[in-house]
């Protein structure tokens, strides 16, 4: 449908970026080949991934680039923000393949500072559909509202608020009954909220859960 290069109102220079990703496509498929000839064919049979990453989709977070991880080792989730919210049924459709389906053995949230989404939520601003969104966020401000008021720095009490979302998603995620239940049946996954940093490229390790022990009891699910 769409002639090489004749994108009318699309400038040059556009296209050429995109043509630059199939180039560099080609140039990565020959580079695993000539390292291991059988790439790509072991891939087809089937994915068998330890981990389920629940990250945010700001471009400067690439999930596998940053834990030095290949093609069919993480599940990925990403949205803005790293939100888990328990009427997302893209989110909760990874999260119950991932858990029940490929059995992974651990899920990933990883927040990062410098996150636009956790930034907007701290204001009043109005950005349209896009509050239905960042609302949960602002909830998680609430909750941690005196700990964070009380931080007078603007950029730590930022850097806090990245982090307090994080450890709430992973709460948020030991809260489904899709995670309870594998926890009764196998014990697994253990749940992380992990922090990226952008200026320095450092993932730092927050909290982890394996049992619904320290979640609020009105939480916890009666599981037969
Ligand atoms: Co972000």
């Amino acid at each position: 449908m769409y002639r090489r290069g004749g994108f009318g109102q699309v400038p040059l220079s556009t296209v050429k970026s995109y043509e630059k990703l199939l180039e560099a496509n080609k140039a990565w498929v020959a580079e695993k080949l000539g390292t291991d000839p059988d790439f790509f064919q072991r891939l087809v049979a089937q994915q068998q991934p330890e981990f389920l990453w629940i990250g945010c989709a700001d471009s400067r977070v690439p999930a596998e680039e940053i834990t030095g991880t290949n093609p069919g080792q993480l599940f990925v989730h990403r949205n803005i923000a790293n939100q888990v919210i328990h009427t997302d049924f893209n989110m909760l459709s990874v999260l119950q393949y991932a858990v029940e389906v490929l059995k992974v053995k651990h899920v990933i949230v990883c927040g990062h500072y410098g996150c636009g989404g956790v930034q907007n939520a701290m204001t009043n601003r109005d950005l349209g559909l896009i509050n239905k969104w960042l609302r949960h966020i602002k909830d998680v401000y609430r909750i941690h509202r005196t700990e964070l008021d009380a931080i007078e720095d603007e950029e730590q009490q930022f850097r806090r608020m990245v982090e307090l979302n994080t450890i709430e998603q992973v709460t948020n995620l030991g809260e489904t009954t899709i995670v309870q239940k594998a926890w009764k049946e196998t014990g697994f996954p253990m749940l992380h909220g992990w922090v990226y940093d952008l200026g320095t490229g450092i993932i730092d390790e927050l909290v982890t859960m394996d049992s619904p022990k320290s979640l609020e009891p009105i939480y916890q699910y009666e599981l037969d």
